[in-house]
């Protein structure tokens, strides 16, 4: 059984606003809340925006070492990887399986994989003609962007869509999804 609010540790490597999407969504609810936050470089916006809103930070020395990483995690119940661009090791995969999850900023199994993150998955998507895009919450396992599908939103790709405006438009959708599937998985694990 566990205790209320469920213990959230977040992932980050860059600026941060799904992290801000979470700690907004989460501010005063009973259900979940934003514990730690967690990266693996020390110049992330995202760390910035963890202190303003007094959650603890930590910065990896290793992200491969499983150890390190299962101490910084502490006493997380959920671990959610919002836009963490390192593998997760083995050993951490396993100790919080089905309870590890990532956003993705497009319509996966399409999109996703090693590399492809960020710009790079816009450009992808505009390449490919694609009439629609979209981002993606899964499962987190060994492998980048391949764990169990567990929610998706659809956005439309405009005509004259350049990678940023895609982005910025995925990006909106991303900061609808992910607090509404992390109070979904903290109502489940409670
Ligand atoms: C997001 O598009 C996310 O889907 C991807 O990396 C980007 C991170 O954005 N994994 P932010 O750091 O949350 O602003």
């Amino acid at each position: 059984m566990t205790q209320l609010p469920v213990r959230v540790a977040v992932l980050v490597s860059g600026g941060g606003t799904n992290l801000q999407s979470l700690l907004d969504a989460l501010h005063d609810s009973p259900l979940a809340r934003v514990a730690r936050v967690i990266s693996n470089r020390p110049d992330a916006g995202a760390l910035d925006r963890a202190r303003r809103a007094g959650v603890p930070a930590t910065v990896l020395r290793d992200p491969a070492d499983a150890a390190e990483l299962l101490d910084a995690l502490a006493d997380a119940d959920l671990v959610v990887l919002a836009g963490y661009l390192k593998l997760v090791p083995p050993a951490v995969v396993s100790r919080f399986r089905g309870r590890m999850i990532n956003i993705h900023p497009a319509l996966l199994p399409d999109f996703g994989g090693p590399g492809m993150y960020g710009h790079r998955v816009h450009a992808a998507v505009l390449a490919s003609g694609a009439t629609e895009s979209g981002v993606t919450v899964h499962y987190v396992d060994e492998e980048f962007d391949r764990g169990e599908i567990i929610a998706q939103e659809r956005v439309v790709v405009h005509s004259g869509d350049t990678p940023d405006s895609l982005a910025a438009r995925v990006l909106e959708a991303e900061h609808r999804l992910l607090p509404r599937v992390v109070l979904d998985l903290a109502r489940r694990i409670r």
